[in-house]
């Protein structure tokens, strides 16, 4: 009897033991499902099309407001098959490429750029190689800084040339697009190619065509096109063929440039960026896996050229017409640069730091303006835990300038320029944590230092010796972008510029 009751025992511990277990299993796995969680909300996406459908291609960054509104900060939408998780204003933004910053330093797919680079530049490579040619290109820039004649003296330089040139317009109206291109490539061209260009050098002005077309269509609706169905929209006709065919030159360009480097350079004295690289490659030679070869040192080269031009450039075009649309607040630059700097000396990087009204109008033009206003994509390098969501190895991830500088929780009424967005009471500069028109955490822009300083000295030395004039009534002037997309690019315009 006594054993028989033992087992029943037993029976019963043994039944409780299961049960335990099981639901020990249970929850476990509940457990790792709720940690692994899922993909942010966002609209329904249809098979193939995604969420295409229910998005304005010609103007991303509207659309991407309205999702806002209907799924907050952190949202998924489909491109074709491919999910993007749209980081929106500046809490979700900083969370994601500051606090988890090692997480979300992927680069994401970008096929119109991805096609030609093949991941071999710094703006569109991954792992170890992105984190080596980045480093390698930081350093050789700051050596470049402080070498016998620097950066400064060089854009300063290139600002006087620039004068001329607006002096030799007569006080006729012009569209300034090119002038201001030519002069601020010819500041990465000396870094990088050890010249500056002559402005009536007939290819040099092509090239820079070559770059501003770029930038306008892989804006457009046809860029976005082509980065969600690359594989259909290579045999579709259009006006993204031009993406590559203009790539190609650009590449054939940079090409002959590093071939006739190779035959007069010294090891022991570089004159340029692509002579530092070229002893790089020749230290590394026994490497068979190494990061530096002639096609990392091509495209290296070409997104310095291209990400060097064009940003600026529409930076200063688009702050130019600001400052015509507002000639009070222009008037304000002028005197403190009469105040500060006077008429006898050229702007220097040094003066910044007196002249808070400038440099809060500066930072201003930046905000209001975002130039790359979706930002370049992103990508999570490993399987990542954002807030409640999980997003798998590779995801996507859009953090939208844009929608940073046009939060209402860190900056009253945005949608106005207004450079008091970066004064204090006492009239000194006040930064913004959420100013971030460079981007941030570990992809944030190269050339950070570089765009600040061309900006300052090419705005101060135009304003000290001219005033900008518009053709147009100051009211009547748009500022609204002519295209929004990965870029915002400002409408054409001419103005006329008057000696002070
Ligand atoms: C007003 C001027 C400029 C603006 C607004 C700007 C903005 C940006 C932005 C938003 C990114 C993407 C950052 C990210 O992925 O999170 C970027 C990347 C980059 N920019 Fe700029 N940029 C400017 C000027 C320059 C200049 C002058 C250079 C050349 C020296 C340059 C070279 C690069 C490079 C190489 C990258 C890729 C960085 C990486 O992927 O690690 N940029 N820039
Ligand atoms: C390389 O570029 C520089 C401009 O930065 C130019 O002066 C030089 O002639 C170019 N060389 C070739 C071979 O194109
Ligand atoms: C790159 O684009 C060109 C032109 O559209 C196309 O012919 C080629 O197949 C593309 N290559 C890849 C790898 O997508
Ligand atoms: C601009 O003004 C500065 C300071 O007066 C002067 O040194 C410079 O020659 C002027 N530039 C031109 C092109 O007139
Ligand atoms: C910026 O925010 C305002 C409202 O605060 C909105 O009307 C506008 O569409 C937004 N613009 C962008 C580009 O997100």
């Amino acid at each position: 009897m006594l054993p028989n009751v033992v087992t029943g025992w037993e029976r019963i511990e043994f039944r409780s033991m299961t049960i335990g277990f099981v639901i020990l299993c249970v929850s476990f796995l509940m457990f790792l499902k709720k940690k692994k969680g899922k993909l942010p909300p966002g609209p329904k996406p249809l098979p193939l099309l995604g969420n295409l459908h229910q998005l304005d291609t010609k103007d991303l960054v509207k659309s991407l407001k309205e999702l806002n509104n209907k799924y907050g900060p952190v949202f998924t939408i489909y491109l074709g098959p491919r999910p993007n998780v749209i980081l929106y204003g500046y809490q979700a933004v900083r969370e994601a490429l500051v606090e988890q910053a090692e997480d979300f330093s992927g680069r994401g797919e970008f096929p119109a750029f991805h096609n030609f680079t093949q991941g071999n530049g710094i703006a569109f490579s991954n792992g170890e190689k992105w984190k080596l040619l980045r480093r390698f290109a930081l350093v050789t820039l700051r050596n470049f800084g402080m070498g016998k004649r620097s950066v400064e003296e060089r854009i300063q330089e290139e600002a006087q040339f620039m004068l001329e040139e607006f002096r030799n317009t007569k006080q006729k109206p012009f569209d300034p697009t090119f002038f201001l291109s030519r002069a601020v490539s010819n500041v990465i061209c000396s870094i990088v190619f050890g010249n500056r260009l002559e402005y009536e050098d007939k290819r040099f002005l092509s090239l820079l065509h070559l770059i501003n077309d770029n930038f306008q269509v892989v804006s457009s609706g046809w860029g976005t096109l082509y980065n969600t169905f690359p594989g259909i929209m290579n045999h579709l006709p259009g006006p993204h063929h031009r993406i590559f065919k203009n790539l190609v030159k650009l590449k054939q360009f940079v090409l002959e440039n590093v071939t006739d480097h190779e035959k007069t350079f010294q090891p022991d004295c570089p004159r340029d960026f692509i002579d530092c690289f070229l002893i790089k490659i020749q230290k590394e030679k026994g490497n068979p896996t190494s990061s530096f070869n002639m096609e990392t040192l091509v495209m290296t080269s070409l997104n310095l050229f291209f990400g060097g031009t064009e940003t600026v450039s529409t930076t200063l075009r688009y702050g130019i017409l600001i400052l015509i649309k507002y000639p009070d607040i222009t008037e304000k630059v002028h005197q403190e640069i009469d105040k500060v700097i006077g008429r006898n000396r050229c702007p220097t990087v040094e003066d910044r730091s007196k002249m808070p009204y400038t440099d809060a109008v500066i930072h201003e033009i930046q905000r209001f303006t975002s130039i790359i206003s979706l930002n370049l994509p992103h990508a999570v390098i490993r399987d990542t835990q954002f807030r409640s969501y999980y997003l798998p190895k590779g995801t996507n991830v859009l953090p939208v300038i844009t929608s940073v500088h046009n939060d209402t929780e860190k900056f009253k009424d945005p949608q106005t320029f207004n450079p008091e967005n970066f004064l204090d009471e006492n009239n000194r500069f006040k930064n913004n944590e959420a100013f971030m028109p460079f981007s941030t955490g570990k992809r944030i822009c190269l050339g950070e230092g570089l765009a600040r300083m061309e900006i300052f000295i090419f705005l101060t030395t135009f304003l000290q010796n001219l005033t900008f004039k518009p053709t147009v009534p100051p009211d009547e002037i748009d500022l609204t972008p002519s295209i929004s997309g990965v870029g915002n690019v400002p409408p054409i315009y001419q103005l006329r510029v008057i000696p002070r």
